[in-house]
């Protein structure tokens, strides 16, 4: 395989920075994202049957179940080449799930290279999340306090002035989806380190520099 088609699951509990690292991955490398987070909160502004099953477990911080985001990963797969690198993005997060994958990869010629673990320090996370917003129109993701506009009120991306909050990341909620990872997604990261494939990164470092770690792995210099 070459750099460009090196497909990785990017693991780590909420706000972690699994989605910010993604985005900044499919910029620099041309990788493909398969977010399931953003898979479901698509269906459940689409008002479809799977978006209606979604929409209260998701509000309350709990998992969807995993025929239903191991069925919408399989569609997308369908709808992709051979060529691109995937980046898994919130994706498995139970065993069930991981089974699921690699049954779904290897079904396309295709199989897993690494399981980049962002390890954090769960006590920040709550503060990552409470504190992030995005653009309402192009969905840039910001930060009150680590992530900022250049001109404050002003998307950098698009120029648009409305923003919005995920109705999941409230403190209450966010307890409930570290408790959720803790018991059933931490347990499948060392399923994948007796399979060798696992990476761990400092997710605390700042956002550039855990780029920079995840690049290295990805160019086989770490
Ligand atoms: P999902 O959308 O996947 O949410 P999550 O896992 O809770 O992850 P987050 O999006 O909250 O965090 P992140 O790690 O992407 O952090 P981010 O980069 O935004 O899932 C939502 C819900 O959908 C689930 O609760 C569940 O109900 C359902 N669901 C989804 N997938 C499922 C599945 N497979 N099975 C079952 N159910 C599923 O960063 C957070 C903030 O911190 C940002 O503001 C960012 O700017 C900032 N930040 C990031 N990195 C840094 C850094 N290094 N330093 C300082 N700030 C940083």
């Amino acid at each position: 395989k070459g750099n460009v088609a090196v497909d990785i699951i990017l693991l780590g509990p909420p706000g972690a920075g699994k989605g910010t690292q993604a985005g900044r991955l499919v910029a620099d490398r041309g990788m493909v994202q398969l977010s399931t987070g953003d898979m479901l909160r698509a269906a459940v502004k689409a008002g479809t049957e799977v978006g209606l099953k979604a929409k209260a477990v998701m509000d309350a911080g709990e998992l969807v179940s995993d025929e239903i985001v191991s069925a919408i990963i399989g569609e997308r797969l369908d709808q992709l080449g051979k060529d691109v690198g995937l980046i898994f993005d919130g994706y498995p997060r139970t065993a069930a799930q991981a089974e699921a994958l690699d049954a779904l990869l290897a079904a396309r010629g295709r199989k897993l290279d690494y399981v980049i673990e962002l390890a954090v320090d769960e006590d920040a996370l709550v503060d990552r999340i409470v504190g992030r917003y995005t653009c309402a129109v192009c969905g840039e993701g910001y930060h009150e306090r680590y992530k900022p506009p250049k001109v404050e009120g002003t998307c950098d991306v698009c120029g648009n002035h409305e923003f919005k909050r995920r109705p999941d990341d409230n403190a209450e909620t966010v307890r409930t989806r570290m408790a959720e990872y803790r018991a059933k997604t931490a347990p499948i990261l060392p399923i994948y380190d007796a399979r060798g494939l696992v990476r761990r990164v400092d997710g605390m470092a700042d956002i550039g520099h855990v780029t920079q770690a995840i690049e290295a792995i990805l160019d086989g210099k770490a």
